[in-house]
Order: C-alpha cells, then structure tokens, then sequence
C-alpha cells in the first residue's frame, strides 16, 4: 500500500509552483525557438508538427508566439510548453487546440496544466467545440485528450492522424463540467 506522506506533497507543490503559464507574445519568439530545436526531441517534434522539422525559422517561430489564443509555460526564461487553439474561420464556435511539453518536463503533470488552461479560456471565448488532430501512432496524446474529456471522432478524415473532440458547455452550464469529468473519472 502506498501510504502519502509530506515530502511527497511537498515535492508535488514545488513541481506544480515551478512553471509559471501566460500568453505568449512576439517577445517570446527567441525562447520559442530554442524551446523547438533544444526543449523538444526529435520524436516530439514530429509528433507536435506531424512531420520532421529541425530547425525553427524566424518566421516558424513569430507564427507560434501570435494568435489570438496562445499560451506559454516557463521555468525561469526558458520556455518549455506550450498551448494553443485556431478557431475555424467559417465555424467560430469549433476550434483545433496544439500542444506540446519539452521532453525533460513530460510527465510531470504540465501538460495537463497548459490543456487546462486552453479548455478554460476556450470555453469563455465561445467555443463549444474542440478539436485535436492526433498522430495515429501518438498512443500518449490519444490517452491524455481522452482523459481530460476529448472523444475520438468516428468519421476518419484520411491521412495518418485521428480527430478527437471536447464539447464545452456554454459559460452559464460551465458548472457542470466539473461534475461531468468527476463521473468520467469514477467510470474508468
Ligand atoms: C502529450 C503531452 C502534451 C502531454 O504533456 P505532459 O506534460 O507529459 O502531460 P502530463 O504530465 O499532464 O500527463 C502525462 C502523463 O504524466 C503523468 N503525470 C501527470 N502528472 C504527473 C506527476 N506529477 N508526476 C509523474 N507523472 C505525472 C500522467 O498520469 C500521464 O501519464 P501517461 O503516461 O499515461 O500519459 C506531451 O507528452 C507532449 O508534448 N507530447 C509530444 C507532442 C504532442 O504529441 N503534441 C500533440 C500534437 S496534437
């Protein structure tokens, strides 16, 4: 039996106080880069871009500090996670999310922050659907969008990715959500 003892809480508040998360801006783009081509290993690159990439360009990096909804987690200056969603253009109320950890921080429950953080201002935007475009081969994604309340889409658009979706209530039923993750959880 594992029993919890205080340095175990300890170490649990000190890893979840050692990141601090807020919207991106054009200033970040130097840390953006480094965070593309030294925080993110050759694997999570692929996976985050769905394709190899190497370097990140000027350009590649001011395109993945703007937008209207992107987020940022830092240790320090060094830039280590981040979040984004793109509404769709035609659909104002669906919107596609991206996301990813440095390799040294996964699994430490930062990922799970940074979603957090889009569901939520997501949610208070307007958007009533949230889309994620998985890498079919992505086993670790397609368990953490399915725990924080994303559903595989039946229909297959192609291609070597899945689509998931979350439905976000509207703000005045938003108090349901909690609830409905509380069930989902004790289903599982
Ligand atoms: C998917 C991804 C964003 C998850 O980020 P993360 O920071 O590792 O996420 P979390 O730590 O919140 O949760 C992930 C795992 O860590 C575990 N975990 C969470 N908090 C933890 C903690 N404090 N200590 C140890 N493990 C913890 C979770 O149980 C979970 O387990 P799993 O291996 O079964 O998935 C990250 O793996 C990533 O960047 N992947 C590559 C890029 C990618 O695939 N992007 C998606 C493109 S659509």
């Amino acid at each position: 039996m594992t029993t919890l003892s205080w340095p175990t809480l300890e170490q649990l508040w000190q890893r979840r106080a050692a990141w601090r998360i807020r919207r991106a801006h054009i200033g970040d783009r130097a840390a953006m880069q480094s965070f593309v081509e030294e925080g993110l290993g050759a694997t999570t690159r692929r996976l985050r871009f769905h394709g190899a990439i190497k370097a990140c360009s000027t350009r590649l990096a001011s395109a993945l500090v703007e937008g209207e909804a992107v987020w940022a987690a830092f240790d320090d200056s060094a830039l280590i996670g981040e979040a984004r969603f793109v509404r769709d253009e035609a659909d104002p109320e669906r919107a596609e999310m991206a996301i990813a950890v440095a390799d040294r921080w996964q699994g430490r429950g930062l990922g799970a922050a940074l979603l957090g953080t889009v569901l939520a201002q997501a949610q208070r935007a307007g958007v009533r659907r949230l889309l994620a475009d998985v890498m079919c081969g992505n086993t670790r994604m397609q368990r953490f969008v399915q725990r924080h309340g994303f559903a595989p889409l039946l229909h297959w658009r192609g291609g070597d990715t899945q689509l998931y979706e979350c439905q976000l209530a509207a703000p005045q039923d938003a108090w349901l959500g909690p609830l409905v993750a509380l069930y989902r959880r004790l289903q599982r």
